[in-house]
């Protein structure tokens, strides 16, 4: 079964404390940053919030009045949790509309739909579509032709994740009956294996040199390395993360493929001045100011409250100097960058609808 949930109202003060391009009291709605995109692949290093940016993209560019087909290809119904619906099939269900814009132009909002992709239900589409074969690819199924097929050659796997994505962006008019998407968002493999998994004409290479599948392969290959596909990389502000960003980027664009923006996630609140900060980290915070302001709250003050309190003040200092660190070799990577809030209470639907108008006011939507 699949809802469509109602809005919840979006915490301008939790995207305000971000700061920067993300700040909704400046917004105007920006224009997005990649009008052309009609794919959006979304990698990044394992746990960095892939899937849940994904998602945030996908609710951003409804919020901007466009039809938009979520997809996932690691088989583990993320996208179903994260939008609090049944199990998804192997077919496209609506799962949320988009959030409307403060703007009189803008005012009717994107429909996003949501596709589970799994190699065997597209290897049995795949034969049903191009060689006719209804009840004989279910034979075939039955004999464990098709996980044969699917699990004996990883690279035959991947093409087919990314072939039903390729068909899903290329629709047209004349593809009659099938829904037509302004764009796509692809909740991809990590960095590590982003580029083998969209090379397919290398995946290819040893089983089809002529023939059909090598020309599909060939088409699939001239939309992901052109200006129609940006590849986008989720990091958080820590130095493996950040140096994986930077080999990822390295790595697809020697590849030919497409580098697109970076978001930089789980980002802790900058609601500090640096003169603070500073003064925290060194350990030197005025105790007494800070027991007479717990008194006047009508806190019972000790002496181990104080201190746990100072330490934790130090060490969220120390990583904030830490985070400017990596956000400054960010910044050197010299791409469009979109930074996302820690939300405190992790990710709801109401959480996701945050980050979609952050990365939707922000441009990157
Ligand atoms: N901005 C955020 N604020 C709070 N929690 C977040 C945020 N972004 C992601 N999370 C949480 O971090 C965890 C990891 O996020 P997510 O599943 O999106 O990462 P992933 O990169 O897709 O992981 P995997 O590599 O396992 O696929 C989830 O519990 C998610 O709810
Ligand atoms: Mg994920």
């Amino acid at each position: 079964m699949s809802r469509t949930r109602s809005l919840p109202t979006v915490r301008t003060d939790l995207l305000r404390q971000v700061g920067g391009r993300n700040d909704p009291l400046s917004r105007v709605s920006r224009v997005s940053d990649w009008p052309r995109v009609r794919l959006h692949v979304v990698t990044g290093k394992g746990g960095t919030g892939k899937s849940t940016v994904a998602a945030g993209l996908a609710l951003g560019l409804a919020s901007r009045g466009k039809d938009v087909l979520l997809c996932e290809v690691e088989g583990r119904q993320g996208i179903a949790r994260m939008f609090d619906v049944d199990p998804l099939p192997y077919a496209e269900r609506r799962i949320a509309t988009g959030l409307r814009s403060d703007g009189p132009a803008d005012d009717t909002a994107g429909v996003v739909h949501a596709l589970h992709i799994d190699a065997e239900a597209a290897l049995m589409e795949y034969l049903a579509m191009y060689y006719r074969l209804g009840r004989a690819g279910r034979a075939l199924d039955r004999f464990g032709v098709i996980e044969f097929a699917t699990t004996i050659a990883p690279g035959v796997r991947d093409v087919l994740l990314t072939g039903k994505v390729y068909e899903a962006v290329q629709r047209n008019s004349r593809n009659k009956g099938a829904r037509e998407y302004d764009a796509v968002v692809l909740d991809a493999p990590p960095t590590g294996r982003i580029s083998q998994f969209l090379n397919v004409s290398d995946e290819l290479a040893g089983l089809a040199k002529v023939g059909p599948v090598k020309h599909q392969a060939d088409t699939m290959m001239t939309l992901f390395r052109s200006p129609r596909t940006a590849i986008h990389f989720v990091t958080v502000l820590e130095e493996m993360p950040v140096q994986e960003t930077a080999d990822g980027i390295a790595q697809v664009r020697a590849a030919g493929l497409p580098v697109g923006g970076v978001v930089v996630n789980l980002v802790r609140p900058r609601d500090l001045r640096v003169k603070d900060l500073a003064t925290a980290r060194k350990g030197e915070l005025d105790r007494a100011a800070i027991s007479s302001d717990l008194t006047a709250a009508r806190v019972d003050v000790s002496n181990g409250l104080v201190d746990g309190l100072l330490g934790e003040a130090r060490d969220h200092a120390v990583r904030r100097a830490l985070e400017d660190g990596q956000r400054k070799l960010v910044k050197d990577l010299g791409l469009p960058t979109y930074e996302l809030p820690r939300l405190a209470q992790g990710v709801d639907l109401g959480g996701l609808y945050e980050l979609a108008a952050c990365l939707r006011d922000g441009g990157m939507a």
